[in-house]
């Protein structure tokens, strides 16, 4: 669990500075917010997996969180959510416990992203729902994060994907029914955008699959 553990470190020494990113970002912020909106379901019990200082488990009202680093986990819980000090990779929760687990911007960090979905889809209820966000690596951002890694404390150990390789993995873990939003499809942060359906265009995608397989 390299990565994981780097990325433990580095989080839980600079909780408070990355929490601050949402106060300065704050249009990046609102546009990644309302592309989740679209794809969380209503009046549902949901867990965040890497759930941070619980920037969006609050407005989503999400009331559980998965964080190994104790010092992002403790402002979540400030934030009002119930946070589970673990790793993605192994869930200290019981089978179909949840109707959607949610994980923005945590993939790129975790070490074995098919155990992890697999731990996702063991928690979900039968007709649950998996939300994953991310950082498209082909998208403008992403390049740009993945070209200046080394510089950036944060994503120094991230390994971007693309919406179809999570695609695929997620397929591979059993999951169907696929649904995609996108949004920062510009660089500029001088107003909040509106969020589109699909991806290929936005820097920050929104891949909701289902537990259940509608065609069979
Ligand atoms: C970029 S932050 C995103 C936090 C939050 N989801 C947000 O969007 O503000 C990535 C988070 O993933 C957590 N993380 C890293 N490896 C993890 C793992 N294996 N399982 C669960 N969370 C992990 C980090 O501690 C960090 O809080």
């Amino acid at each position: 669990m390299k990565t994981t553990h780097t990325s433990k470190q580095v989080y839980n020494q600079y909780a408070t500075e990355y929490d601050e990113w949402f106060d300065k970002h704050f249009n990046l912020y609102q546009s990644e917010l309302l592309a989740l909106k679209k794809a969380i379901p209503e009046n549902k019990t949901g867990i965040e997996i890497g759930v941070g200082t619980g920037r969006f488990a609050q407005p989503l009202n999400i009331k559980f969180g998965v964080e190994p680093s104790e010092s992002m986990a403790i402002l979540a819980e400030q934030r009002g959510v119930k946070v589970y000090k673990a790793f993605a990779e192994n869930l200290p929760i019981e089978k179909e416990t949840f109707d959607f687990a949610l994980m923005v911007t945590t993939v790129c960090f975790l070490s074995d992203i098919p155990k992890a979905f697999q731990e996702a889809h063991r928690i979900l209820k039968t007709d649950g729902e998996i939300i994953i966000a991310i950082i498209d690596k082909n998208s403008e951002l992403g390049k740009k994060y993945e070209k200046e890694k080394e510089n950036n404390k944060f994503y120094k150990d991230a390994h971007f994907h693309s919406a179809e390789e999570l695609t695929t993995l997620l397929e591979q873990s059993g999951f169907h029914s696929f649904s995609y939003w996108q949004t920062l499809t510009k660089t500029s942060e001088t107003e909040i955008e509106q969020p589109t359906r699909g991806f290929g265009k936005g820097s920050f995608v929104v891949i909701r699959a289902s537990k259940k397989n509608s065609i069979t």
